[in-house]
């Protein structure tokens, strides 16, 4: 067998049922974690962490060791991009991240690919490192923003929940707003390709801020830009796995899926479970979908959750994750439940 076909991630990603599903979580490194919260102590500041090889490497294993899970998520964040075309990022403790935002096209000639490669160069060295130290069944994920969700931190300044001024900006000047987009697609698509050159065996896109969107701007500004992404991703690498994540995109999935022809779709808490084993899964493996609040609670609650979602999805190809990240306040203990109900899974 190559390292390749040990790895049940990437055999489910190639379609393949398994009767065990191979299974991560998103945010499987972070405050949750006792070990973690040690570690993050000694870092200046959030964006320093990431980019300190050492540090970012051992945070990358915690989870690894404690819940033995088939992935391994390279640690660091989406916005590393508008860090590295320019922009002024930073993460207050407390409120998350904060940018210097960007209104107009006038503000976009301060941005730019050209030292793109140089500053992202500690995880590209955090890729390659990790790649000859996981385990040899462990899959070594690699990932970046979408477009759309890179542009709402660029130009809300934050998260928001609305997102307005940016969809406002696209309907009043759509010419002035694609070039935003077209900068980020470009750069997106350079760092996903370093990655894949630097030991990522997997990719995933994460477009959180999908979900506010009308049908139109979804077709213009996620399916769009994800599906030239993979392909522009795949003229280099054309066997390389790709998952999506249009969050909160409900019956949009499945014109992400059918559209962007990538081999995962990572589907968040709202989705139902027969919806997505009818809809989704004949196009793709299906990856999901915990609510993050039950895995807080544990507990019953949680156990009867997990089962719901390995009896319903696991006769197709399917990976078990969270519908979105492990919040803070979650007991490790929990984690470590649901990764002993998926051991014990023997099949529906
Ligand atoms: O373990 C993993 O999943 C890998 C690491 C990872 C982080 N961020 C670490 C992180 C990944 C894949 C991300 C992606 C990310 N970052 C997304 C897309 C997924 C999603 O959550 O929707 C987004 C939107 C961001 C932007 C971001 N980074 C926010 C909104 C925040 C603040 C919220 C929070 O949880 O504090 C961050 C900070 C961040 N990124 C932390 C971690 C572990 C916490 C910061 C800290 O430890 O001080």
């Amino acid at each position: 067998m190559t390292k390749t076909e040990q790895k049940k991630l990437i055999r489910a990603l190639n379609g393949e049922v398994l009767t065990r599903p191979p299974f991560w979580f998103m945010r499987q490194a972070g405050r949750y974690l006792p070990e973690y919260r040690k570690i993050r102590a000694t870092a200046k500041n959030f964006l320093n962490f990431c980019y300190t090889p050492d540090l970012a490497i051992e945070v990358t294993l915690q989870p690894l060791r404690r819940l033995h899970t088939d992935a391994a998520i390279m640690f660091s964040d989406i916005l590393v991009i508008p860090d590295a075309l320019g922009q002024k990022v930073a993460f207050k403790e407390g409120e998350g991240p904060v940018l210097e935002p960007i209104r107009n096209v006038g503000q976009l000639a301060a941005l730019s690919t050209d030292g793109l490669h140089d500053h992202l160069r500690p995880v590209y060295e955090i890729l390659s490192r990790l790649s000859l130290e996981i385990p040899a069944t462990t899959a070594l994920i690699g990932f970046a923003g979408a477009p759309w969700t890179l542009a709402i931190y660029m130009v809300e300044g934050r998260g928001g929940t609305e997102c307005g001024t940016a969809r406002l900006w696209d309907y009043q000047d759509p010419e002035g707003f694609k070039k935003l987009m077209d900068l980020l697609e470009e750069a997106v698509s350079m760092y996903l390709i370093q990655q894949v050159a630097a030991g990522a065996e997997v990719l995933q896109l994460f477009d959180s801020w999908s979900g506010v969107l009308s049908e139109n701007q979804f077709r213009r500004l996620v399916i769009e830009p994800n599906r030239r992404i993979v392909e522009r991703v795949r003229s280099v690498y054309p066997k390389i796995p790709i998952i999506g994540f249009p969050r909160n995109a409900g019956s949009k999935y499945l014109d992400f899926i059918t559209e962007t022809a990538m081999n995962g779709i990572s589907i968040d808490h709202s989705v139902g479970l027969k919806w997505a084993r009818d809809y989704l899964q004949p196009h793709a493996c299906v990856q999901g979908n915990l609510d993050n609040h039950v895995l807080m609670a544990g507990g019953d609650a949680l156990d009867s959750a997990v089962i719901d979602i390995l009896t319903c999805l696991s006769n197709g190809p399917f990976i078990f994750n969270l519908g979105h990240g492990i919040l803070p306040p979650t007991p490790p203990e929990n984690v470590e439940r649901v990764a002993e109900l998926i051991n014990n899974w023997t099949g529906s």
